[in-house]
């Protein structure tokens, strides 16, 4: 089985969480599974052409792939937050997310001038946190290697929203 047949028989699907209407797809037990989690990972290290030097992880399950890739690929680990974080001087970019809004924070001096970034996440819904880890990427003078995703809702225009960067996604979900 590859990785995204594993991903898809050990994630969870949870009705009206944590908002009425909201689908929440629960990828936790998927990456609780060893064999699952490290074909996970192999995958998404050897997913963007060109390569990377930082890989960045979006708060907070990102960081648990963001970790696992920085560590296989022998690459810089970075971490997006969700606002107030960070401390000392950070840049901050706005999204609206699949249920509310947010903020996440970028702390300038901790990506290594000119690197290229490979960001992930677990789950792709309107690409907004996806976009605003962007922005804060390129007002730091780095550039998008790509982004590498677990999961994609199609449907929510996430997919659409990161059309001109590359991106690897492991499995498409209605
Ligand atoms: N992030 C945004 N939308 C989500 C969803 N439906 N399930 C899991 N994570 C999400």
């Amino acid at each position: 089985m590859d990785a995204a047949a594993r991903v898809l028989e050990l994630s969870e699907t949870i009705p009206d969480f944590p908002k009425p209407g909201i689908v929440f797809r629960d990828l936790t037990p998927a990456f609780a599974d060893p064999t699952t989690f490290r074909a996970v990972v192999d995958e998404l290290a050897h997913s963007i052409d060109g390569g990377f030097d930082v890989v960045a992880g979006i708060e907070a399950r990102g960081f648990l792939l963001a970790s696992a890739l920085a560590y296989s690929t022998n690459t810089h680990l970075l971490a997006i937050r969700k606002e107030g974080k960070l401390p000392g001087d950070v840049i901050r970019e706005e999204y609206a997310l699949e249920y509310g809004t947010a903020a996440l924070e970028l702390k300038p001096s901790s990506i290594p001038a000119r690197s290229r970034v490979l960001v992930v996440d677990d789950v792709l819904a309107t690409g907004g946190s996806c976009l605003a880890a962007a922005r804060l990427i390129e007002r730091a003078g780095s550039d998008i290697a790509g982004f590498g995703i677990v999961m994609a809702l199609d449907g929510l225009g996430g997919v659409e929203a990161l059309t001109g960067y590359e991106l690897r996604v492991l499995l498409h979900e209605p």
